[in-house]
């Protein structure tokens, strides 16, 4: 175990654990977007910064990248954070105005929703975090998706953005999206993602539509189960 203090506090944490965990465990909060559960740490959208600090010297790092360390101090409210958490939120504001995720965090940060700089109009709600291609590359195992273009024309999808043969339709992209830039669009016996139409299973014990055709097969061929085993929805197993 290893013992550190954030924002005055002492905490014990686990060698190795993120200094963000170990903050949240210890029911102090630090706002993030591309940090999710189910997928590996990128450390991309900078929102989590936090300060600490090693004998004389104080850095800012990212608090979901950096790990705890013995006798280290956090501050993850300092004005030195604040500041660099409000310029990074008008940075990505100014790139997706109308992410209404990024409203909202503006406005709980304090930073004005009508960004000093120049507002995109081409770059929908997508931050370019990269957690939509790593969860279909590291958790679904399709790689259906990723970055395209360089500079300022990078764009997350398909490649050439036509529709993907591999995709499977299984939304995990969409789920763990921290802006809502992924449209999905489920009825009854089709679901709408990345261009292509995806028709749905109904459940053999319910009769409610509850996957894409697509994912189950997908799923049969990779565990060997057969397909009429998965045809049954969580709900009836
Ligand atoms: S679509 Fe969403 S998850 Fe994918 S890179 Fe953009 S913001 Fe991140
Ligand atoms: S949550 Fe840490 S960089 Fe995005």
């Amino acid at each position: 175990m290893v013992n550190l203090i954030i924002d005055g506090k002492n905490v014990t944490a686990k060698k190795d654990t993120a200094v963000l965990e170990a903050a949240r465990a210890a029911g102090i909060s630090i706002p993030t977007l591309c940090a999710h559960e189910s997928v590996s740490r990128s450390g991309s959208c900078r929102l989590c910064v936090v300060e600490i600090k090693k004998g004389n010297r104080t850095r800012i790092v990212t608090s979901c990248l950096y790990t705890v360390e013995e006798g280290l101090i956090v501050d993850t409210k300092s004005e030195r954070v604040q500041n660099v958490r409000r310029l990074v939120m008008e940075l990505l504001l100014a790139r997706c105005p109308e992410s209404e995720v990024l409203q909202k965090l503006a406005k709980e940060l304090g930073v004005d929703t009508q960004p000093r700089f120049v507002a995109d109009s081409d770059k929908g709600k997508c931050i370019l975090c990269r957690s939509c291609v790593r969860v279909c590359e590291e958790v679904v195992g399709v790689n259906a998706i990723g970055l395209s273009c360089r500079g300022s024309h990078k764009t997350v999808g398909p490649p050439y953005n036509e529709n993907s043969d591999v995709c499977i339709g299984c939304g995990a992209c969409a789920y763990v999206c921290p802006t809502g830039h992924i449209e999905m669009e489920t009825t009854e016996n089709k679901r709408k993602i990345w261009g292509r139409t995806f028709k749905m299973q109904t459940c053999d014990t319910c009769g409610r539509y509850f996957a894409p055709v697509d994912q189950l097969k997908y799923i049969s061929k990779k565990t060997g189960v057969p397909l009429k085993d998965l045809s049954i929805c969580m709900d009836c197993r």
